[in-house]
């Protein structure tokens, strides 16, 4: 008799304490991706694209094409662009397996309040692949970048 009572006792306070234990345990946001995933592969990618110095000749394009779209461009005007560009040199730089170090932040921290919509992210990607264009970067080289960065739109894309 004493048996039969306390068991459903027993087993309520356990599942009350497992279901506190799981709400403690639940994340409250999920992990932040590397926002520039050092790539040891993408070598020979990185003498494709001219070294440091072109990523630097190649930045200058992509933010000329980024302020004359006018998909792109009220995002960048009223930001420090130069500091976005230096940024962008470095996180490229270090994916490609470049000697740079990338100090900036991570893309859910800066891109967080911008509002950005997945049609915004597919433009700049545009932007940037009209730029690679220009410098003659080859194809599967660009393809081997953007494959890096497509998945970074779950962090830039909050709209
Ligand atoms: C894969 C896609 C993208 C990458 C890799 C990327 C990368 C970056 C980096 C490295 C910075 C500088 C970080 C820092 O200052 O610490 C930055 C800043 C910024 N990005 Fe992006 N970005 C992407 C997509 C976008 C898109 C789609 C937009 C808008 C259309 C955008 C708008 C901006 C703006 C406005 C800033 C400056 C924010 C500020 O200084 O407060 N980005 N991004």
């Amino acid at each position: 008799m004493l048996k039969q009572t306390l068991l459903p006792l027993f087993l309520a306070a356990v599942l009350a304490a497992g279901a506190a234990q799981a709400q403690s345990a639940m994340p409250v946001s999920h992990p932040v991706a590397d926002p520039a995933p050092r790539d040891p592969a993408l070598k020979p990618v990185f003498d494709q694209f001219g070294g440091k110095a072109g990523l630097v000749a190649l930045m200058d394009d992509f933010m000329a094409n980024l302020m004359a779209d006018p998909r792109t461009r009220p995002f960048f005007e009223p930001v420090d662009r130069e500091h976005v560009k230096a940024e962008l040199v470095d996180q490229f730089c270090v994916i490609l397996d470049g000697p740079c170090t990338y100090t900036g932040k991570n893309m859910e921290r800066i891109h967080r309040g911008l509002d950005i919509h997945r049609s915004q992210f597919n433009a700049l990607v545009e932007d940037l692949q009209k730029a690679m264009d220009k410098h003659g970067i080859p194809f599967r080289a660009q393809n081997k970048l953007l494959a890096t960065l497509a998945p970074m739109h779950r962090e830039v894309v909050t709209k």
